[in-house]
C-alpha cells in the first residue's frame, strides 16, 4: 500500500531541497497562472505550496485544473526552492514548493457554506453567523484559530496531568450517572429504565465523590472532570463544561493555594507568551476586595481603586452624601485618569448603566486645569471639593465619580463603573495575566434564599475555626476557608477546606434549611464522616474558562470542540431531540404536553 504522506504540510524547508516527498491534505486555495497552477495544500500542521507544471506532468496538471477548495488530495513530487521574489517569510515552508509529479484526489468537497481557507493573519470566518459555524463545526475546526485553540487545550491538559502526576496525585474517574450534587444550579436528570420512576442526576461537579475518595485514603486526587449544570448560559458559562478538579488530605488552605500557584506559573511559562503580572499571586481578603473593587472577581490588570470618603463628606450638607452616611450607608469614589475627555453623552451613558445597578445617580467632578466642573461642587463648596480631589489623587484631565448609598449598592455600582471605565479607557492589557486568590470569605451569602442562609461557596465548606461559635449566635458573620482564584476579572477556580465532622455538617444543613428528608439524601457523606475522615480540602478550575482567557477569546465556545449554543442546543448533532415512543415506554415516561 502506498503511504499517504512522508511529511506534513508544515515541515519542509530549504534543507529538503531535491527530496522526493508525498503530502496529503486539503486544497486551501488554487491559483491558475496560465501555464502553471499553484495550490496551497493544508493539513493540521501548516501550508505547503505545490505547483503543477504541464512540462513536469501533463496528467497531474490536467487533474489540478479541476481542483476546488477543500478537496482532499495526495501528491508526490520534488522539493524545489522558490525564486527569491516568491519567498513567503511568514510561512515556515515559505522558501520551498513541491513540484507535483503525481496527484490522486482522495475526496471531493462541495463549496463550503463559509470560507475555511487560511490566509496568514486573516480570520475569514470571524463574522460568519455562529449557528452556521456550529452546524458545520467540522469545517469550522479546519480553521487555524480553532485548531490552535484545540491544540493549546490539549497541551494544557497534558501539562496538568504530568505536573500532578509528578506531585503524586492520582487521576480517579467518578461517575456521570449519579445523585444530585448541589452546586447551586439545576440538575440534569436521566431516567432509569431498571428503576422506573427513579432518576440519576448528572454531576454538577465531583464534589462529594472527591471527598469520599479522601475518606477512602486516596490523599491526593485529581480529575479532568465533566460537569453539568442546567443554568442560564453566558459568554463564559456552558451547560456542560470541564473542570480540573483536585482534592488533598492533611493540608491547610495555604498548601492548596501554593500548589495551584506554582502549577499556573509553570504552565503559563511553558505554554503562553502572556506575562504574569504578580508573583506570588496576591492573596486578598474578600472584604477588602469588595470595598476596593466592588466585585468578588476583580480585574487587577489596572488600578482604578474605589476609595471610601464617607468620613470626609459625612457632615457636608450635600443631601445625597449626608443622607447616605446617616442611613448607615457609605460614600465612595473612583478617580478615572484621563477621563475628562469623555463627552457629556458618554458620562450620561455611564450614569444610565450605574442606574441599572441600583444607583440613584452618578455624581462626578471633572478636573480641569483651572477649575472643577461638576453638578455637585456648588453643594460641596470649594474647600471640600479640593480635599476630595487630593484624597483621590486627582489631576487635571481626570474625572472623579461618586456613589452614595447602602454599602451593597455602592459596591455593585462602582464595581460596574470601574469595569466600564477600564473598557472605555482601554486599561486592560490583553498580554498580561493578573492572577489573585480571594480568601476569608463569609460562609454564607448576604441574601437569604427563601428565608434561609445560602452557602457562599457550597455546603461542604468548613467554617473558620475561630468562628465556629458564631454558627449558633450570628451565622451571617461566620467566615469560611473558601478560596477563589481570579484571573483578569473572571473566577477561574474555586474551592475550600471541607467540613469533615458530621455534627458541623448537620448544623450547616440546618442553617441552609434542609428538611429531615433532604438531610437523609446526604446520609452517605454524613455516615462517611463517622469512619475516620481525614482533614481535607481542594479546588476546581474551570478549564474552558481558563483556556478562553489564555487565548484572549471572548466566548467560551471558541475553546470547546462541540459547544452548546446560547439556548442550550448542540447544533452539530441536533440535540436535544425527541426520542422513539418505544424508548419512552421502556422508561415508563409519558410526555405531558403543556
Ligand atoms: P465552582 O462551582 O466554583 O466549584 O466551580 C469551579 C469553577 O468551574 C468554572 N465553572 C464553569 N465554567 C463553565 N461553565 C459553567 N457553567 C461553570 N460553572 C463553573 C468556574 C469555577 O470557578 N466543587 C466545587 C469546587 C471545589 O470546592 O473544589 C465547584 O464546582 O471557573
Ligand atoms: P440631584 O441633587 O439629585 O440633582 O443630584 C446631583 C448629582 O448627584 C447628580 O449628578 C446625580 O447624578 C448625583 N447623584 C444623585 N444621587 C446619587 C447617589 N446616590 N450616588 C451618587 N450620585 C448621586
Amino acid at each position: 500500500m502506498q503511504t499517504y504522506r512522508t511529511h506534513t504540510c508544515g515541515e519542509l524547508t530549504k534543507k529538503d531541497k531535491g527530496e522526493k516527498v508525498i503530502l496529503s491534505g486539503w486544497v486551501n486555495s488554487r491559483r491558475d497562472h496560465g501555464g502553471l497552477i499553484f495550490v496551497d495544500l493544508r493539513d493540521r500542521e501548516g501550508l505547503t505550496q505545490i505547483t503543477f507544471d504541464p512540462k513536469v506532468s501533463e496528467k497531474s496538471w490536467k487533474t489540478a485544473e479541476n481542483l476546488r477548495n477543500e478537496f482532499v488530495i495526495r501528491i508526490e513530487g520534488k522539493v524545489i526552492l522558490r525564486p527569491d521574489d516568491m519567498i513567503n517569510s511568514k510561512l515556515k515552508t515559505g522558501e520551498i514548493e513541491v513540484e507535483v509529479e503525481n496527484i490522486e484526489i482522495l475526496s471531493e468537497s462541495k463549496t463550503p457554506p463559509f470560507e475555511v481557507e487560511e490566509i496568514e493573519g486573516v480570520d475569514k470566518a470571524k463574522d460568519v453567523k455562529e449557528d452556521l459555524r456550529m452546524e458545520y463545526r467540522y469545517l469550522d475546526i479546519r480553521r487555524k484559530k480553532m485548531r490552535d485553540n484545540l491544540e493549546i487545550r490539549h497541551k494544557i491538559i497534558k501539562f496538568i496531568r504530568d505536573y500532578l502526576d509528578q506531585k503524586d496525585f492520582w487521576e480517579v474517574e467518578t461517575p456521570s450517572l449519579t445523585k444530585s450534587t448541589p452546586e447551586g444550579a439545576r440538575d440534569f436528570i436521566v431516567p432509569s429504565r431498571l428503576h422506573q420512576g427513579s432518576f440519576y442526576s448528572l454531576p454538577q461537579s465531583p464534589q462529594q465523590y472527591k471527598q469520599l475518595l479522601m475518606v477512602g485514603g486516596v490523599e491526593k486526587y485529581f480529575q479532568i472532570a465533566r460537569c453539568f449544570r442546567d443554568e442560564d448560559q453566558r459568554g463564559n458559562r456552558q451547560l456542560e463544561f470541564t473542570q480540573l478538579d483536585l482534592e488533598m488530605s492533611f493540608v491547610h488552605q495555604d498548601e492548596i493555594l501554593n500548589l495551584m500557584e506554582k502549577m499556573m506559573i509553570e504552565l503559563v511559562g511553558e505554554l503562553s507568551d502572556k506575562e504574569i503580572m504578580f508573583k506570588p499571586f496576591p492573596r486578598l481578603n474578600y472584604d477588602d476586595v469588595m470595598k476596593k473593587y466592588g466585585v468578588d472577581k476583580p480585574d487587577l490588570r489596572y488600578g482604578l481603586e474605589i476609595e471610601d470618603i464617607s468620613e470626609i463628606v459625612k457632615g457636608c450638607g450635600f443631601g445625597v452624601f449626608t443622607n447616605a452616611v446617616e442611613e448607615g450607608g457609605v460614600v465612595r469614589a473612583i478617580c478615572a485618569k484621563g477621563a475628562a475627555k469623555f463627552s457629556r453623552a458618554e458620562i450620561d451613558k455611564l450614569t444610565e448603566s450605574a442606574k441599572e445597578f441600583g444607583a440613584k445617580g452618578l455624581a462626578y467632578i471633572i478636573i480641569k486645569e483651572n477649575e472643577l466642573q461638576s453638578p455637585i461642587v456648588k453643594f460641596l463648596g470649594d474647600d471640600l471639593s479640593q480635599k476630595i480631589v487630593e484624597k483621590m489623587k486627582g489631576e487635571p484631565g481626570d474625572i472623579i465619580f461618586f456613589g452614595a448609598d447602602s454599602e451593597k449598592i455602592v459596591r455593585n455600582v462602582l464595581g460596574q463603573v470601574r469595569i466600564e471605565l477600564a473598557k472605555k479607557l482601554n486599561l486592560a492589557d490583553e498580554n498580561k495575566l493578573a492572577f489573585a486568590f480571594v480568601v476569608n470569605w463569609p460562609l454564607f451569602e448576604e441574601e437569604f434564599e427563601n428565608g434561609h442562609f445560602a452557602p457562599a461557596h457550597h455546603m461542604f465548606t468548613m467554617p473558620h475555626k475561630e468562628d465556629l461559635k458564631l454558627l449558633e449566635s450570628s451565622p451571617e458573620k461566620t467566615r469560611s476557608y473558601q478560596h477563589d482564584l481570579v484571573l483578569n476579572g473572571s473566577e477561574v477556580a474555586g474551592g475550600s477546606i471541607r467540613i469533615h465532622d458530621r455534627k458541623i455538617q448537620e448544623k450547616i444543613f440546618d442553617l441552609i434549611g434542609f428538611s429531615e428528608e433532604k438531610k437523609k439524601s446526604f446520609e452517605h457523606i454524613l455516615k462517611a464522616f463517622e469512619y475516620g475522615p481525614p482533614p481535607h480540602g481542594g479546588i476546581a478550575m474551570g478549564l474552558d474558562r481558563f483556556v478562553m482567557i489564555l487565548r484572549g477569546e471572548k466566548d467560551i465556545r471558541e475553546v470547546i470542540a462541540f459547544p452548546k449554543s446560547g439556548d442550550g442546543k448542540d447544533l452539530t448533532m441536533g440535540a436535544p431531540s425527541e426520542v422513539e415512543k418505544e424508548q419512552l415506554d421502556e422508561l415508563g415516561i409519558k410526555i405531558k404536553k403543556v
